[in-house]
């Protein structure tokens, strides 16, 4: 309770600060954008909307994920004065969207034609009642693994496809004498790699789990495998990973200090800012066995009511910045993700950004493009966290076996809706 006080009464504190700076053409943007990759994406964002003479009022709140924003967001909205727009996923979206809290963008949406480039998983979560209620700034997915090149050439093995080879190279890298798996403890982050898990042990599978909540999918005996494989990689973690943040753990692969990380595509951005390059210093594939499917999650950008008509205007102004397809390309470049946008050329593009195009595409055609759990799209927030609860408990050894964690993922969901 206190804890939650002091949050509330720094936000106020922020609010009361911004608010004095702010001017009625400013957007005051509520996110969580504050790694080396995501503060220079954050830059792309910023000087795209001051070269259309909309100022940038930030409110970030660091944690990967979302969730301490999320907290920070519930604060200013409880004490009566919300952000201009909110960097937001999913089904919080939708939620808020619920609560009447969101602006109605949809004059702008279609006056620019936003329905025919935005592929409808997306819009899924742009819309609601029928109404655009946010612009999405990117596509990520979690499915993927981020290899230091070096590393990997000195296990005289090839990229894992199957998960037999990806013991074999983790196993290898432990005898080369560097931890095989870069990883910060934290609930979202052991969720990110479980996306992958779960996936490769089929899509459909993964579906009927994470988005039907399909209770003999989770407990069953898929689920049970999923787990044993959690927990064998956590056999592969050095003795300081608990509490890590996610761009420390991209930096040990970076630095040559382990051997790879499971992470979102937005681990990419850390690898680039670092000037790094795909294929040469590092080598991006798909978490091994999912290959042709996806896991994603989009970041948007909500706007919450505001009475001013200067600031209405400024969100309206965001929106359409967001929704440039020259900007869509030149932030998404950096930030790791792929466009929101099916017209954006991939020219511009590293190889793991066209693959992320290509492979976006393909699953999307082939009925193989599902939400991520980890990151808000296949449920609502507290099947999530339900979720984030029995991983984390998972990974930490604390079931028996796989089918206990099972088990106990089955109940939690149940409990949670
Ligand atoms: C995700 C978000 C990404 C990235 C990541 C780590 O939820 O979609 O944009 O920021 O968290 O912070």
């Amino acid at each position: 309770m206190r804890a939650m006080m002091k949050t509330t009464v720094k936000a106020v504190a922020v609010l009361a600060m911004t608010t004095s700076l702010a001017k009625a053409s400013d957007v005051e943007v509520l996110h969580w954008w504050t790694s080396g990759g995501e503060a220079a994406a954050v830059g792309v964002l910023k000087d795209n909307l001051a070269a259309g003479g909309t100022g940038w009022v930030d409110m970030p709140v660091a944690g990967g994920g979302g969730e301490a924003a999320m907290t920070a967001l519930r604060a200013r909205v409880t004490a009566g004065d919300a952000p201009t727009a909110v960097q937001m996923l999913g089904f919080d979206i939708l939620d808020w969207a619920g609560e009447g809290a969101l602006a109605d963008l949809t004059a702008t949406a279609t006056a620019e034609g936003w329905d025919k480039v935005v592929p409808a998983a997306l819009q899924q979560f742009s819309t609601s009642d029928g109404k655009w209620v946010a612009a999405p700034v990117n596509v990520h997915s979690t499915n993927w693994v981020w290899i230091n090149k070096a590393a990997l050439d000195a296990t005289g093995l090839a990229a894992p496809t199957t998960w037999e080879e990806l013991v074999a190279v983790l196993d290898k890298m432990k005898e080369n004498g560097i931890t095989p798996l870069g990883h910060g403890g934290q609930p979202w982050q052991e969720a990110t790699v479980f996306d992958g898990i779960v996936l490769s042990l089929g899509g459909d599978f993964y579906k009927s789990a994470f988005v039907d909540l399909d209770p003999a999918a989770l407990g069953g005996e898929q689920m049970a495998e999923a787990f044993n494989r959690l927990i064998t990689l956590r056999s592969y973690v050095d003795d300081n990973f608990s509490g890590r943040d996610w761009n420390l753990a991209s930096a040990m692969v970076i630095n040559g200090e382990a051997g790879m990380q499971m992470m979102g595509d937005w681990a990419k951005g850390e690898f680039l800012k670092a000037g790094k390059v795909p294929g040469t210093d590092f080598v991006c594939i798909r978490f091994p066995g999912t290959q042709g499917s996806v896991t994603f999650n989009s970041d948007q950008f909500a706007m919450f009511n505001q009475t001013d008509a200067g600031k209405q205007e400024a969100q309206v102004n965001m929106a359409k910045a967001i929704m440039d397809p020259a900007f869509q390309s030149a932030f998404n470049v950096v930030k790791g993700s792929v466009p929101a946008r099916t017209d954006v050329s991939n020219e511009a593009f590293d190889d793991c950004g066209k693959k992320g195009m290509a492979d976006l595409a393909e699953a999307n055609t082939n009925g193989a493009l599902y939400g991520s759990m980890a990151h808000g799209h296949a449920a609502p927030a507290s099947v999530k966290n339900a979720t984030y609860d029995v991983i984390t408990a998972a990974f930490n050894g604390e079931y028996a076996d796989g089918a206990a964690a099972a088990a106990a993922l089955a109940e939690a969901v149940a409990a949670a809706q």
